[in-house]
């Protein structure tokens, strides 16, 4: 199949790309490179399978493709709020510049949305029926709000016009690739502790995250695309840490010496955040195989290999304290 990939040379993007050319699909990969990275990607750019085009998708564009996953959007509060109009843009326009290219070609089109819908939970875990506790004028609405209207439009598509979509709320996600300076609790810990600097926590550290190890996700986001339900399905570990564990835990792995420290809580941060995958086990025959232990060593050695070839760690230790946590 001729697969266009959004947001192709990001975390995931990548990790999916690499998957949908190892099962030898031809691959469109648009990116505009906000926080995506050409060397995600550079494998695979002299072979005859694979395209990359630098491109917005808040702009239109003609392709002729079978299927879309459209995961072009920054996913980290510190890129998402960088530029919160443009987070929106991407979110609407981009969603449905994709949405009107899967209707003209008849393209399957999966979206990348996320747990960010349930904004602040009221229901734990967070089945797909709960409609959300969502604050609409916070910092984090350009994005929760912007996946929420993400996934209104592919659902009037849907209904309208009868496009083939596929929607994934997507929960934390980890592994290789992540940017070391996204603020995001995993690749923050993991950085900290590998310079030898406190690990920040935020609030008393009891909120709780799900972590899910970027290949289990890439696979389910394959199993949707490929089966029968549109969704919405929840896509994550529900195997539930408090944020303070994960710093501990981080903290053993790599330097037991490292202090932990503790700083006032981002506004709207959610206190609790765990997906009831009942319905992605029942109906994709999913369910996440990675374990945090072996998960955590794999982002490590990637952190450490990265760390090494820079030439100035001081730099991203730098951005990294003006950082918030997602
Ligand atoms: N990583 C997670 O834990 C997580 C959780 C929930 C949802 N998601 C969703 O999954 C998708 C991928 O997330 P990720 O973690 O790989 O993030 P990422 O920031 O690494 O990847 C996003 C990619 O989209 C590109 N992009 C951003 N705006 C664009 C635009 N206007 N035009 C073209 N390209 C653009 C970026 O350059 C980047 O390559 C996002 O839609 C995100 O909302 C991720």
């Amino acid at each position: 199949m001729r697969i266009l990939v959004t947001g192709g040379a990001g975390f995931i993007g990548s990790h999916l790309i690499d998957r949908l050319m190892a099962d030898h699909h031809e691959v469109i990969c648009l990116d505009n490179f906000f926080t995506g990275r050409r060397h995600n990607v550079w494998q695979w750019v002299d072979h005859p399978n694979f395209e990359l085009i630098r491109h917005d998708v808040t702009d239109p564009i003609r392709l002729e493709i079978d299927q879309i996953y459209h995961l072009a959007c920054p996913a980290s509060p510190v890129h998402y709020q960088y530029n919160p109009v443009k987070t929106i843009k991407t979110n609407m326009l981009g969603t449905l510049y994709m949405l009107g290219l899967a209707k003209r070609v008849r393209a399957r089109i999966l979206l990348a949305s996320t747990s960010e819908v349930y904004g602040d939970p009221t229901v734990h875990p967070q089945r797909e029926d709960y409609w959300g506790n969502v604050n609409p004028i916070g910092i984090r609405s350009c994005y929760d709000e912007g996946k929420r209207v993400a996934e209104t439009l592919a659902f009037d598509y849907h209904r309208q016009n009868q496009v083939d979509i596929r929607v994934a709320r997507i929960f934390n996600t980890y592994g290789p690739r992540m940017l070391e300076n996204d603020g995001r609790v995993v690749s923050n810990f993991i950085v900290q502790a590998l310079q030898g600097i406190p690990l920040t926590v935020y609030g008393t550290g009891q909120q709780t995250r799900s972590f899910c190890y970027v290949s289990d996700l890439v696979e389910g986001l394959i199993r949707l695309m490929s089966g029968e339900i549109i969704g919405p399905v929840n896509l994550g570990n529900p195997v539930e840490y408090t944020v303070l564990s994960l710093a501990q835990r981080i903290q053993g792995m790599i330097n037991p010496d490292t202090a932990i420290e503790y700083q006032p809580l981002p506004t709207d941060d959610p206190q609790q955040r765990q997906p009831d995958i009942s319905l992605a086990m029942k109906e994709l025959s999913w369910q996440p195989g990675v374990g945090l232990k072996e998960g955590l060593q794999q982002t490590i050695t990637y952190f450490k290999s990265q760390l090494l070839t820079k030439a100035g760690p001081m730099d991203s230790l730098a951005s990294m304290s003006e950082n918030k946590l997602s």
